[in-house]
């Protein structure tokens, strides 16, 4: 079976949405300001959950000159419950811009919509096909979902490289005539029939051109796989000093920054380095009680790929050498600042001793 062409996937998806469409007061209007204010809120929520607070929004505030004007005591206490109340102040926020850069009416292009705070691409999209009917494609969730089932497109959605090709098959597959009931189509699809678990392809007039439901891929398209989370880790470096020298060791090679060169390290699980710590882990190596060392002050901060790494210093200056039964098993050494600049080393570290000490 051939692959389903632009405008039979169309005509499809828009019989299919004219048959199961459920009627939603945001999709009875053009108006920008009502779109926007949905689309804030099914950002979300559920349409279900959602809609009462729509409902109480829109009525409080029928125009974007009255959400403008609200305080923003009634705007949160509005926004009660949905959470994220960075939100709802952004909402306020937009509002007063819309008021006072566009004179009230919210611009009439993608392009234009851009430039309102909190409107990206995807809010953009909406706004623009649904009030304007511009012929952009929206792209969330459920239209990647329903694009990769259908095309067969095993592209990781969660990767950020993949929305170009997402949005260019999206674009590609609007029909110019009707871009609002398409995209209202396409989300609704896959929030309904093509759902994220247990889609219904046995009554799916796609079936038949559905390149996940022919494969045997329905369980598998999207891929969706997300970036390993980044992990933050906090060293505390202590830069042990002695007259004209300071001591490092070559990292081992089981952890970042393999074989570089770096100072004397604990690491803890929090921003703080609690004194016990410092007392348990080097106390042998400093001369006066541990507990009196202060940090430079400034944290360095290194991000990988996988972690980010937040640096503090702690200076110690010592009267004498480390003897050998203090530096057992640690591999410290003392060098000189122009043996330390040939040296290797992690940028962070670099970056300390040229503000300290080149
Ligand atoms: N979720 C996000 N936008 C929506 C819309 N316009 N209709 C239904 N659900 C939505
Ligand atoms: Fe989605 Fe199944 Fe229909 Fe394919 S056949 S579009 S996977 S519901």
């Amino acid at each position: 079976m051939a692959a389903a062409s632009p405008s039979f996937f169309s005509q499809t998806l828009i019989a299919w949405y004219h048959r199961h469409r459920r009627p939603l007061p945001w999709r009875e209007t053009t108006d920008p300001y009502a779109i926007w204010l949905s689309e804030v809120i099914l950002q979300q929520t559920r349409v279900r959950q959602g809609l009462p607070y729509y409902l109480r929004f829109i009525e409080s505030y029928p125009t974007v000159h009255a959400l403008a004007n609200a305080p923003e005591d009634e705007v949160l206490r509005l926004w009660q419950g949905l959470g994220y109340y960075s939100r709802a102040r952004n909402l306020h926020f937009t509002a007063k811009q819309v008021v006072t850069e566009f004179g009230g009416r919210f611009p009439e292009s993608y392009q234009g919509l851009l430039q309102l705070k909190g409107v990206g691409s995807y809010t953009a999209a909406a706004i623009a096909s649904f009030a304007y009917r511009e012929p952009v494609a929206v792209l969330d969730g459920n239209v990647y979902r329903v694009l990769a089932r259908v095309f067969g497109r095993h592209e990781n959605i969660a990767a950020p490289a993949s929305k170009k090709v997402f949005e260019q098959l999206a674009n590609d597959l609007i029909p110019a005539a009707e871009p609002d009931t398409f995209n209202q189509a396409i989300m609704e699809f896959g929030a309904i029939q093509c759902t994220p678990v247990a889609p219904d392809c046995l009554f799916c007039p796609l079936q038949q051109t559905c390149y996940a439901f022919q494969h045997g891929l329905v369980n598998v398209l999207p891929v969706k796989e997300k970036a390993k989370s980044s992990r933050e880790r906090f060293f505390h470096y202590l830069v042990l000093q002695h007259e004209n020298g300071l001591y490092l060791r070559k990292r081992p090679g089981n952890d970042i920054w393999q074989s570089l060169y770096d100072f004397y390290s604990l690491e803890t699980e929090t921003r703080a380095l609690p004194p016990e710590t410092l007392q348990q882990q080097a106390g042998h190596l400093l001369a006066e009680p541990a507990t009196t060392l202060v940090s430079t002050g400034k944290v360095y901060k290194h991000v990988l790929s996988h972690q980010k790494i937040f640096a503090q210093f702690y200076l110690v200056s010592l009267p004498s050498r480390l003897r050998e039964e203090q530096l057992e098993n640690i591999g410290l050494q003392l060098y000189s600042l122009d043996q330390i600049e040939a040296l290797p080393k992690p940028v962070l570290i670099d970056s300390f001793l040229r503000e300290r000490f080149f």
